[in-house]
């Protein structure tokens, strides 16, 4: 049994293999947590997708049951989108409540265009660890579309978020309602920023944004903003890192930031440190994350190295943290 976070260190499923889910997100459902991630080959630098998109789920954040792979490249058909060699990278799932399915979007590019195309991919499943039906891969209302998340607001309406127009500008695109396709609602936000690795959250009525710089696989500094409504107007409130490696965010990028279940105002910061040599062996960094007001009277998020913690950390005082 695993009992506490251990960022950055090797992490093992419950059949002792070390999880391979990465540029991942997590969906709570029904009181389990899913982790969806890209599936990387073991071996030498393979940037491209070979086995899809892993599955595996948790009731307490540490011990990771692997559910196989919940979106399978197709080695048969290299007219497919999905063929073996396509990118498929930072998928995201949530839960349909009006179609009770499952909805996979992630950043989709074309065997042989590196990052060129620019595409998003959607698929579905009635179960959440799939098999994963392809539906197709789209560029929302005619943009590119690179590294992305997804949102599920309070009141079940969804966004897609994605890095766009050569990553200049971040879009924030509403889903219909069904969460297969965007609607024409669309905002730029941080025009000619730059933004990567995108995270959206919301925390007592607010919505708050965390990602990173465009440096490819090397790590930068992380961002952070906050907004009244996810259409803005954003804000940015600068690195939420705080004290020793937190310019280079800890070596990682962030890929989602998690809401504890039953811990209102308890979040978790989700980083990937890739190894572009061997990605599969990339390693995960989840740390706490907490809110502090700062003297301009903002709430910033704020996160911080631990070499151990554990969901305890959510119920000391502020003090003591
Ligand atoms: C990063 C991006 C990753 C991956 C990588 C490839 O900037 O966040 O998801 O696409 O570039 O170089």
């Amino acid at each position: 049994m695993i009992n506490e976070f251990r960022p950055g260190q090797i992490w093992l499923d419950t059949e002792d293999n070390p999880i391979n889910a990465h540029g991942g997100g997590i969906l709570h459902h029904e009181g389990i947590y899913y982790w969806y991630g890209e599936c990387r080959p073991e071996g030498p630098s393979n940037l491209d997708a070979r086995i899809g998109v892993s599955c595996y789920k948790s009731a307490d954040l540490l011990n990771w049951e692997n559910l196989g792979v919940a979106l399978f490249v197709v080695h048969d058909d290299p007219s497919h989108p999905l063929t073996s060699g396509c990118k498929i990278e930072r998928p995201k799932v949530l839960f349909n409540a009006a179609t009770k399915t499952f909805v996979m979007w992630w950043h989709h590019d074309l065997k042989g265009w590196g990052h060129a195309g620019a595409y998003a991919g959607v698929a579905v499943a009635d179960r959440p660890e799939g098999p994963f039906s392809f539906i197709e891969i789209l560029k929302p209302c005619g943009r590119m579309a690179r590294d992305c998340t997804l949102f599920q607001d309070t009141d079940g309406v969804a966004s897609f978020i994605y890095a766009s127009d050569d990553n200049a500008n971040l879009c924030i695109h509403r889903l219909g309602d069904d969460y297969r396709k965007p609607t024409n609602i669309v905002m730029q936000a941080f025009p000619g920023r730059f933004m990567e690795a995108p995270c959206v959250f919301k925390h007592d009525g607010r919505y708050f944004f965390l990602g990173s710089d465009c440096t490819g696989w090397t790590p930068n500094e992380a961002r952070s903003a906050s907004a009244p409504t996810i259409f803005g107007p954003w804000k940015e409130l600068g690195n939420p890192g705080l004290g020793e490696g937190a310019d280079t965010t800890w070596g990682g990028q962030s890929t989602f930031v998690l809401p504890v279940a039953g811990k209102p105002g308890a979040f978790i910061f989700m980083a990937d440190i890739w190894k572009p040599e061997n990605l599969a062996g990339s390693r995960h960094v989840w740390l706490p994350l907490f809110f502090k007001k700062s003297p301009a009277g903002f709430i910033r998020p704020h996160v911080r190295w631990f070499e151990r913690w554990t969901l305890s950390i959510f119920d000391q005082p502020e003090s003591l943290r």
